[in-house]
């Protein structure tokens, strides 16, 4: 009898302590497991898709129990691509790959308690493509969550276990989950030995794994590959060997990944070889590799971030570069063009590259790995950011020629579109290392199906379906509001506390994390160094180029440059991105540059601070380890947001000679201190 009674006691503890508390390591992402009902699935089509979305509603079911659904190949013309429908008792679809997409989208809407009304949703863009800067001895450029999932290890980083496959199987889940259909597994700085065959049978086998998702796989490729693996002289994309070269090697890889998707390629940039180095251009280069894709239905993204160690503004050269060759790219190759022109800063304006051309498709690359906005140490909801970029009109056919309809084929018909994010996703537990860096991810996918979505519906979305439990608790509308807010305004925190009104790329050399506004170097290029792109001197701060100076304004079309050359219309976040401003210079609210400077990096620190306050409430709301992760994670971003804060307004106090205003807090650190500090190989 007492055995008995100690079993019941302690099994209703277990039950409980698994209702109070669920250990939450952040692997499940998005897609945390839930007691799901019953319902009834049947499909008008058998495929491995349609088993797959048949499962999942099964396991994810919160509808009404004993529902039947119905999974039904459609014909209906307003159904685009891999699009959907989904109505009271079926999913409709073209393909069977929507159908998943339909099955996805419609748990998502049973999870967040969205009416089940009928819609139908199209994906924005055709590819929708995840970069991996990963390289192959399983190092990460710009990674912040641990080593790569697909390269490294043991055996030359070739040996294949079981928990790698679940690894790439359950990554390709929450891929699909969010429309992602395309994942470029190597790095952009790629070796040519992703080429060779030992290599190339491990793509076969994440694409085997990617591929029930609905995932494509791509490679970065080496533009000298047929010298470094390929035992030729030279890699001159018109010489009849090395097209060959190119043509055999698609056709092996096809041979083995018969759905292979393309290459992406960086040639000619920061050291890395391409078509120039023989006297040949972008477009001999492009288009000989697209010649070997072809006959596969393969595709090169050819990118755009191109700039050379001469006096030109770094700013203008890829538009200078590409603008002439305009049209004379083949079908298949599309140009990959970064969101701002220069470098992933925590705010550029539009790259002037998507208005510009008008006969070659163009896609749009954003960086989802937080390389210059606090890596996986500060919360920095990215969504606000690509919107801002997304939402830019161009004026390329007049008024709303936005940077997503530029891309988006909206503008101009193309036979596809594209949209890639430079992926943060390692093999830390949680995947990327912070777990807000999550929403990252999340974002990038909604975005790429929908960009129209706002992105404090994703931010809502991602919010409830990573933290709360399936009943609703008292505290969660508190939750998700406060969270929310945190995440929308995090960004505009960042730009304040690192780059307020237009400053950009007075990063601390090499690592980009923490400030270092002072670093200038004669032996390295100089658009490489932070004194380059702020200018500041006695007179005042900022990169002038309007008209007067380095005139990238007309790169843009009017009104906009009109708009941004005069300094009376030039939008204030951009302010010292197009000109260089007097100290005295008075802003819109009447406030003279320099103290409106102070202001903004204090305001930022000052945001910082308030989302810990608001974190710490949240308290109990969620499980404790997130809760406590997310909590000391915010605690350095505000030691190090008051870092970014105190040296530039200390180093950029030599140039004003004015006082720091007195209503705002003061630096607590001192100038030479910080420039050790930042120098320090654990700074980062
Ligand atoms: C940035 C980044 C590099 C990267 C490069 C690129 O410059 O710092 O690590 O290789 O972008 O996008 O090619």
């Amino acid at each position: 009898m007492a055995n008995i009674k100690r079993i019941i006691i302690v099994a209703l503890l277990m039950l409980s302590q698994a209702t109070i508390s669920k250990a939450e390591d952040g692997h499940a992402l998005w897609l945390r497991n839930h007691s799901a009902v019953n319902v009834n699935i049947s499909s008008t089509t058998r495929s491995a898709f349609v088993d797959l979305a048949t499962d999942e509603l099964k396991k994810g079911w919160l509808g009404k129990e004993n529902m039947s659904i119905k999974l039904n190949l459609s014909k209906n013309p307003a159904i685009k691509g891999d699009g959907f429908q989904l109505e009271e008792s079926a999913i409709n679809a073209r393909t069977e790959l929507g159908l998943l997409y339909g099955a996805y989208e419609l748990l998502r809407r049973q999870y967040l308690n969205l009416p089940q009304r009928n819609f139908i949703s199209n994906p924005a863009y055709s590819r929708r493509i995840l970069n991996h800067w990963d390289n192959l001895d399983g190092t990460i450029e710009r990674g912040y969550a641990g080593s790569s999932i697909f390269w490294g290890n043991a055996a030359n980083g070739l040996d294949i276990t079981n928990q790698d496959r679940e690894k790439w199987k359950a990554y390709a889940r929450a891929n699909a989950s969010v429309g992602i259909n395309g994942a470029v597994l190597n790095n952009v700085n790629a070796s040519a030995k992703i080429l060779t065959r030992a290599y190339l049978e491990k793509v076969k086998a994440i694409a085997e794994s990617l591929r029930p998702y609905g995932i494509k796989t791509y490679l970065s490729v080496n533009f000298s590959s047929p010298v470094l693996i390929g035992k030729l002289k030279k890699a001159d994309p018109l010489d009849p060997q090395v097209k060959q070269w190119w043509k055999d090697k698609a056709a092996e890889i096809y041979k083995l990944i018969p759905d292979f998707g393309g290459f992406l390629v960086k040639a000619n940039s920061e050291g890395q070889p391409g078509p120039q180095d023989y006297g040949r251009t972008h477009v001999d280069g492009a288009n000989m590799l697209a010649d070997a894709l072809a006959p596969f239905d393969g595709i090169v993204m050819w990118r755009a971030f191109v700039y050379n160690p001469s006096p030109e503004d770094r700013t203008k050269q890829a538009y200078k570069e590409f603008l002439p060759l305009d049209g004379a790219f083949k079908k298949n190759v599309i140009l990959q063009v970064k969101n701002g022109p220069l470098d992933f800063q925590p705010r550029e304006p539009f790259s002037p590259l998507f208005g510009a051309m008008s006969k070659t498709p163009v896609m749009p690359e954003f960086q989802i790995t937080q390389e210059y906005l606090g890596a996986s140490k500060q919360l920095v909801f990215l969504s606000t950011l690509w919107e801002e970029c997304l939402n830019s009109d161009t004026y390329k056919n007049g008024k709303g020629s936005t940077v997503a309809a530029c891309t988006d084929g909206s503008l101009s018909k193309t036979d596809f579109t594209a949209i890639a994010g430079v992926a943060n996703i390692g093999n830390d537990v949680n995947w990327t290392g912070h777990t807000f860096a999550q929403a990252n991810w999340y974002a990038f996918g909604r975005l790429a199906w929908n960009n129209k979505l706002e992105s404090k519906t994703i931010a809502e979305e991602w919010i409830k379906q990573t933290f709360l439990d399936d009943k609703e608790k008292k505290t969660d509308a508190n939750f998700v509001k406060t969270t929310q807010e945190i995440m929308l305004e995090s960004r505009e925190a960042a730009v304040d506390y690192m780059m307020p009104l237009g400053l950009h790329h007075i990063f601390a050399e090499g690592h980009h994390y923490g400030p270092a506004p002072w670093f200038s170097n004669d032996k390295i290029r100089a658009d490489w160094t932070s004194v380059y792109y702020h200018k500041a001197d006695t007179v005042g701060i900022g990169f002038d180029r309007s008209r007067g100076g380095s005139d990238a304004v007309d790169q843009y079309h009017e009104p906009l440059s009109s708009t941004f050359n005069n300094l009376s219309s030039c939008p204030e976040m951009y302010l010292l991105w197009f000109h260089h401003v007097p100290w005295s210079y008075r802003l819109k609210n009447g406030k003279d540059l320099w103290t409106e400077l102070c202001i903004r990096y204090d305001h930022g620190v000052q945001k910082v601070r308030s989302f810990q306050k608001d974190w710490d409430k949240m308290k109990g709301s969620i499980d404790s380890e997130r809760f406590a992760e997310v909590q000391s994670k915010l605690r350095t971003q505000s030691r190090d947001a008051q870092i970014w804060k105190d040296a530039c307004l200390l180093y950029f106090q030599q140039f004003s000679r004015r006082e720091i205003p007195f209503e705002i807090e003061r630096p607590v650190h001192d100038l030479q201190s910080l420039k050790e500090l930042t120098k320090s190989k654990d700074y980062n």
